[in-house]
């Protein structure tokens, strides 16, 4: 059998190495071997989106980057689609596997099936309900698509059901973040605070002396947010950054990973100046694997608008404020067992669940099948439908 899998963006990395294994392990056990290839599409090309994923998870070199890089949707897509499907045409693989919500994950989809490859979706069924966010487009049209839709989670199957997908497609697997989460998790713990700072700090931040900081007291707020929906929008994202300086940092100092969407946004909207000279709000490049993970295993509260950061603080348990107003992962959040709340872009809204958020506890919490053993569900539910 032959698969191509296929990565485009930071967050699917980590849903690639637990499965990369997976399959070499196979191919030890038995005679009849997987061909697998490894297709990258360039959506995510700088060395900290990308490389140091590869290094950092011990993610073999991609076969084939079709370097697609930046653009707008449409022509991330159909650029995606034009390298992709000449690459089908030479390999003519058995399965394509896509991975989430991003472009790389709709625009192979597409062109697999148009082919008549048989897909693959890895985190199917999550639904936000809220189509002017693009990944929830990706979502909908991939599943749509797929011919195996393997879900995180137990409402996934009720979401695929509801839209009238064929029960014998869809398999209940876990959430595959959760393996790379599980092997990870020691290697991360030893990593020290300061260093991972000072190994990552921008250096425009001149002002910023880090001797004033002691995070061994677990004493920081956690921050990251790229969502167009935060970030593209001076009048959005400038509240949100005066509340940061304003309110946040007089009670902890915030670290905070920056992506470059956003980094070109504050730019633009001439706010870069202030947040570089605010020696309370810690900017970052964008950070590895287990860097973040250290930090989120330590911060007092987490503020995102990422999915798998949502997922993440569900299984360390760390209180985090979604900045968003729906969520296409409900079982993060608190009152469905998980660490999260919803809290929109709104200030007083933000405020008032950051003052109750301050006096939780880290809870963790385990969804059913989030195990650390999801990859390994994958690759029987494959070949239990290729048979
Ligand atoms: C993408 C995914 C999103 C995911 C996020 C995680 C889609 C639709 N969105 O959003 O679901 O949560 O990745 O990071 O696929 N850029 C760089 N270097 C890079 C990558 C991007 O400088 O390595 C800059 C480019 O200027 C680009 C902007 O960041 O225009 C946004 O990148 P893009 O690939 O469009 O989407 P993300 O916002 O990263």
């Amino acid at each position: 059998m032959k698969i191509i899998s296929v990565v485009g963006a930071r967050p699917n990395f980590m849903k690639i190495a637990p499965l990369i294994k997976v399959i070499s392990k196979y191919n030890e056990c038995e005679e009849e071997k997987i061909e697998h290839m490894l297709v990258h599409t360039g959506q995510h090309y700088d060395d900290r989106m990308s490389k140091a994923f590869f290094k950092a998870l011990d993610i073999p070199d991609a076969d084939i980057n079709l370097g697609i890089g930046s653009g707008s949707h449409a022509e991330q897509v159909g650029k995606t689609m034009i390298a992709f499907e000449k690459v089908l045409i030479e390999e003519k693989p058995q399965w394509v596997i896509v991975l989430g919500d991003v472009n790389a994950t709709l625009a192979c989809s597409v062109a697999a099936k148009k082919l008549h490859i048989r897909v693959c979706h890895i985190e199917a069924g999550l639904r936000s309900f809220d189509d002017r966010m693009p990944e929830e487009i990706n979502r909908l049209v991939t599943d749509r698509l797929s011919d195996l839709l393997l879900t995180p989670d137990e409402l996934s199957i009720e979401n695929l059901r509801n839209e009238g997908v064929t029960r014998s497609k869809i398999e209940f697997v876990g959430n595959i973040m959760i393996d790379t989460l599980e092997s990870n998790r020691v290697k991360a713990s030893n990593l020290i605070i300061n260093e991972i700072i000072e190994d990552n700090f921008i250096q425009e931040q001149k002002s910023n002396d880090l001797n004033n900081f002691n995070f061994s007291t677990s004493h920081f707020a956690l921050m990251t947010m790229h969502r167009p929906s935060n970030v593209d929008k001076k009048e959005i994202l400038e509240p949100i950054i005066q509340f940061l300086l304003d309110e946040v940092s007089l009670d902890m100092p915030i670290i905070w990973p920056i992506h470059p969407r956003t980094k070109n946004k504050l730019e633009q909207f001439n706010l870069w100046d202030k947040v570089i000279l605010n020696d309370k709000l810690i900017l970052l490049n964008p950070l590895g694997y287990h860097e973040m993970l250290k930090l989120n295993m330590e911060s007092k509260i987490m503020l995102t608008d990422s999915g798998g950061l949502q997922e993440e603080c569900t299984v360390l348990g760390t209180p985090c404020l979604t900045l968003r107003w729906n969520t296409e992962r409900p079982i993060t959040l608190r009152k469905n067992g998980g660490a999260s709340v919803l809290v929109g872009n709104n200030i007083s809204r933000i405020r008032e669940e950051y003052k109750k958020t301050l006096k939780l506890n880290r809870t963790p919490d385990r969804p059913k099948l989030w195990d650390g053993k999801t990859a390994k569900r994958i690759l029987e539910a494959i070949l239990k439908s290729n048979k």
